[in-house]
């Protein structure tokens, strides 16, 4: 049974092929830095799933209401953003970290019972001005195994294959 799931598995890949880092852009020039410093806002109120979910998720229109509901300055990002707040409109941010459908990853399970950073993960969001275009600390099946094999966690193909 888990023989014939694994070569299943393995078959799906060969016609997948592999997922490469690529150049990423946003609709919005979102700044992480002013929201974590002059702010003072902490990853989960936008990133809701991060500690209790398998997604973080990106922010939808509804987190942005309480302070862009009119510009404050001349930034015709956050002019962006409010005319989307006055719509209801959601701005459509595209992912970066996006792993293929045949591997499982959990946050909840990382940053909860796990303990691990979102900067082992992600880097320095906090130095953030700009949206990052590709993936700051590149996610690959290395840095999932290396750290499993530092923490005595399983590397059984089927932890992280479906
Ligand atoms: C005010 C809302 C807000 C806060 C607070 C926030 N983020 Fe974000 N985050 C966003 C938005 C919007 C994007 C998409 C635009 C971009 O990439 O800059 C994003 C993108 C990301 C991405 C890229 C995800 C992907 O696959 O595209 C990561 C990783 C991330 N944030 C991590 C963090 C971490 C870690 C923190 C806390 C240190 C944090 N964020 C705080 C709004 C926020
Ligand atoms: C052990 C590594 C790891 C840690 C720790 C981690 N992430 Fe992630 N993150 C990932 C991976 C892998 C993905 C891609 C998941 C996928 O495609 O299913 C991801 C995806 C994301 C995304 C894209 C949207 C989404 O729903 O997947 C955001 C935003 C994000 N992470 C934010 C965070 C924040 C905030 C924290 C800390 C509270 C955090 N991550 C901790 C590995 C990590
Ligand atoms: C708790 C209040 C708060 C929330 C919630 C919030 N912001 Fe902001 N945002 C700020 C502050 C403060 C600034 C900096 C001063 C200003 O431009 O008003 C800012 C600035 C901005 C700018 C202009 C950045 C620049 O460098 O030009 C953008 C774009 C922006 N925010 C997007 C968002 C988005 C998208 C969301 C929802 C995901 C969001 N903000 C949620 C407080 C907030
Ligand atoms: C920096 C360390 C680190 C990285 C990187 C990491 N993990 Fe983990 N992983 C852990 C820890 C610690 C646990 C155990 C959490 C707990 O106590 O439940 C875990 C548990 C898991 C589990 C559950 C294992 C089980 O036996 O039930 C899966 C599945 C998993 N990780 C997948 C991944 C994938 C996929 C990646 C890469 C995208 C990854 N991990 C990257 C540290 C890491
Ligand atoms: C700790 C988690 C983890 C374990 C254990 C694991 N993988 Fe992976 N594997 C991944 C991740 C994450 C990717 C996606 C990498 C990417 O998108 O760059 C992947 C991708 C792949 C790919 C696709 C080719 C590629 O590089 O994208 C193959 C083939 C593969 N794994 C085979 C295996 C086999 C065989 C085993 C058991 C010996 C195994 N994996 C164990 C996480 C894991």
């Amino acid at each position: 049974m888990r023989c014939t799931k694994l070569s299943l598995f393995l078959f799906t890949l060969v016609i997948l092929g592999c997922n490469d880092n690529q150049i990423v852009e946003q609709p919005v020039a979102y700044n992480h830095t002013v929201h974590l410093t002059e702010a003072g806002m902490d990853c989960i109120d936008c990133h809701l799933g991060a500690e209790t979910k398998i997604h973080a998720t990106l922010p939808s229109i509804k987190q942005c209401k309480s302070c862009h509901s009119k510009s404050k300055t001349e930034s015709s990002a956050e002019k962006m953003v409010v005319d989307a707040v006055l719509s209801g409109a959601e701005i459509p941010w595209n992912r970066i970290y996006n792993l293929p459908d045949h591997v499982f990853f959990s946050h909840r399970r990382h940053v909860k019972a796990g303990q691990v950073a979102c900067s082992v993960c992600h880097g320095e969001v906090e130095k953030l001005t700009k949206p990052p275009s590709k993936m700051i600390v590149p996610i690959s099946m290395d840095t999932c195994m290396n750290c499993h094999d530092n923490k005595s966690i399983s590397n059984d193909c089927l932890t992280c294959h479906v």
